[in-house]
């Protein structure tokens, strides 16, 4: 994968859960085993599109830092930095707001559900988001960009930025086409008090999700108490249709096993919840305890965790700035 460039980003909103642990955070660390240069952002900008409190901005960013390390991203390794501080991203989405057309911005089904039934009070940013979310990718030459199935349509829209920039300005290839990486099973980890909703950090029921902050009491209590339903697990892959509690729970055990979903059910067809229950929060704490403990002791190092996102960000730079003036030399503004 040596000529590959990896781009993803997460919004430093709050803890890190186990959705984003399974469907991100433990992918990029793959991703980084296998040799491709990876660059990992806090998406600190596309965090205030909806109001954030200053504290806990900064609380929050150091925080998904600190997260991203003890999962296993090597800051030698891989670049992990909080997009504010590379201005060609800001500078690149203005550009990206004059290639993408409204009509495109209005097909985003995102901006539809973040927006809710009152658009007219959404930010302006919360719309040309996915305009921001193009230049992350683009300001690298990313190739390849692992993303959960919700970002799907932003990445198709990246696309479709690139394609008519170069074609706009008779650049072939300038801005590489990405590709999404979407793989693994538990690309969308569900929430356990409500199986058809995805594990989120805006639930109000902190029961809903595993947080990466989590005690290991209160991981086997969640999981103890995760909504599951009066049958036994079943055989086949086709019964667990209209189950999705009992697919979420499944579906978190093959994740941690590097099972598919049939070998997963193979195991406990027959048996009831509470037997996957209690293997799955064994699994679960044995998986997080560790990252646990290591987040906890990063956080103590503030100006640790600071001086890592500093010198991604000086890496960042190097990468992102010779490509913006490039552009904009391509578009014709005298320097
Ligand atoms: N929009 C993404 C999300 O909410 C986060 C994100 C911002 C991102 N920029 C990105 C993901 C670039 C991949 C690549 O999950």
């Amino acid at each position: 994968m040596a000529e590959n460039r990896i781009f993803s980003g997460v919004q430093p909103t709050g803890n890190l859960h186990l959705g984003n642990y399974l469907g991100a955070v433990k992918r990029f660390v793959d991703l980084q085993e296998k040799n491709a240069e990876c660059i990992y952002c806090l998406v600190d900008l596309h965090a205030i599109t909806n109001w954030q409190e200053p504290k806990d901005l900064t609380e929050n960013t150091l925080e998904v830092a600190a997260a991203f390390l003890a999962c296993g991203l090597r800051e030698k390794t891989s670049i992990i930095f909080n997009q504010s501080q590379v201005k060609a991203h800001s500078e690149l989405a203005w550009i990206f707001n004059c290639v993408a057309r409204i009509g495109w911005m209005n097909r985003m089904t995102q901006f539809k559900e973040k927006a809710g039934k009152n658009k007219e009070a959404a930010s302006l940013g919360l719309y040309c988001y996915p305009a921001l979310m193009a230049a992350d990718i683009l300001a690298y030459h990313a190739t390849h960009v692992p993303v959960g199935e919700d970002q799907k349509q932003h990445l198709e829209l990246t696309r479709d930025i690139a394609l008519k920039f170069n074609n706009d300005f008779k650049v072939p290839n300038f801005f590489p086409v990405p590709e999404p990486i979407i793989e693994g099973t538990a690309t969308r980890v569900m929430s356990l008090r409500d199986g058809t909703k995805k594990m989120s950090k805006s639930e109000a029921s902190d029961m809903s999700r595993i947080n990466l902050t989590d005690e290991i009491d209160l991981i086997a209590r969640k999981i103890q108490k995760a909504k599951t339903d009066a049958f036994e697990i079943p055989e086949k892959r086709e019964d667990l249709i209209n189950r999705p509690e009992a697919e979420n729970l499944l579906t978190i055990f093959s994740s941690l096993t590097n099972k598919s979903l049939d070998e997963t059910i193979k195991i406990f067809c027959g048996s009831d919840f509470k037997r996957l229950k209690t293997e799955l929060a064994d699994l679960l704490i044995e998986e997080l305890k560790p990252i646990n403990q290591e987040v906890k002791k990063l956080l103590k190092d503030k100006t640790y965790l600071k001086s890592v996102l500093k010198e991604g960000s000086e890496k960042a730079r190097v990468i992102a700035d010779p490509i913006l003036e490039k552009t904009f030399e391509i578009i014709g503004m005298v320097k």
